[in-house]
């Protein structure tokens, strides 16, 4: 099938690695759906810029992944709008430190509601939606060797990277569920802000000694939604080496 009918849906595309993943489907002709919850702004711009090179090729919806009773409302809005769905790429996370003193009940529901709950109903959802097609879940190399002080990231992830291999299992053979872990690619923002020494620490840590791009992450997705045809329940990293170090 040629890619410039197909669609895929991004969550969190308004910006950072998820726009870099929407822009590289999209400049391979896929019409795309930006996900995203509080970067309206970012993503009514970037869905602007893209009609710009081609009419009627991006959308926006906006929903609080926390949500779960909500999340129906994603695909079936990729479906109604573009009347198929080819790829889901389950990119939206949280990710901000949690010590063990302080994690209740209300902070782990958080984490898995949204870095492993979002995932798995939005999966089966677009799979329900799907003919034959792709389920991109963004990982983490944390959620193979946790991150120290980030307990609930890192298992959230962890849970994600086992999602991958056993919907791979579930929705065989129509539907391939592969995954991209990432290691540093851009420094988190916000709550989990980093020094400036921590942040020359962990470069010196990584063999190639810089970090990725959100487009080594694009690139990857891309690659395993449409290049990678007998592959399915895979993580693969994409990390400069981080992860054998
Ligand atoms: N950055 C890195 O170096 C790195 C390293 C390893 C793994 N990763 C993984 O790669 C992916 C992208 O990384 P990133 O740094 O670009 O991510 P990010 O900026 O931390 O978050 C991506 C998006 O997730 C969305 N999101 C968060 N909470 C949400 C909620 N309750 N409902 C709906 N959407 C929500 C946000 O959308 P809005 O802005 O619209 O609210 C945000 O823009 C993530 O899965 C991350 O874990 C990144």
């Amino acid at each position: 099938m040629s890619v410039s009918s197909k669609v895929v849906l991004v969550t969190g595309g308004a910006r950072r690695i998820g726009a870099r993943i929407v822009s590289r489907f999209h400049g391979a002709g896929y019409r795309v759906v930006i996900h995203c919850n509080a970067s309206m702004d970012e993503a009514r711009e970037l869905e602007y810029r893209l009609n710009q090179v081609r009419g009627e090729s991006a959308v926006v919806i906006s929903q609080d992944l926390a949500d779960p009773e909500q999340l129906s409302k994603i695909v079936e809005y990729a479906i109604s709008t573009f009347g198929r769905l080819d790829c889901l790429v389950n990119n939206a996370s949280i990710f901000y430190p949690t010590s063990l003193s302080d994690l209740d009940a209300r902070l782990i529901n958080q984490f898995m509601d949204i870095n492993l709950k979002a995932p798995l109903l939005l999966s089966r959802e677009a799979a329900e939606a799907m003919n034959k097609g792709a389920i991109i879940n963004i990982v983490d190399i944390y959620g193979e060797n946790p991150l120290a002080g980030y307990l609930l990231y890192s298992v959230s992830k962890a849970a994600l990277q086992m999602l991958t291999r056993g919907l791979a299992l579930e929705l065989a053979p129509d539907i391939r569920v592969n995954g991209v872990s990432p290691g540093a690619i851009l420094w988190p923002e916000d709550t989990a802000e980093m020094s400036e020494q921590e942040k020359e620490e962990l470069l010196g840590d990584l063999p190639m000694g810089r970090l990725g791009e959100p487009d080594d992450i694009a690139k990857a997705a891309f690659f395993l939604a449409e290049d990678a045809g007998f592959v399915t329940g895979q993580v693969l990293s994409v990390d400069g080496g981080q992860s054998v170090a």
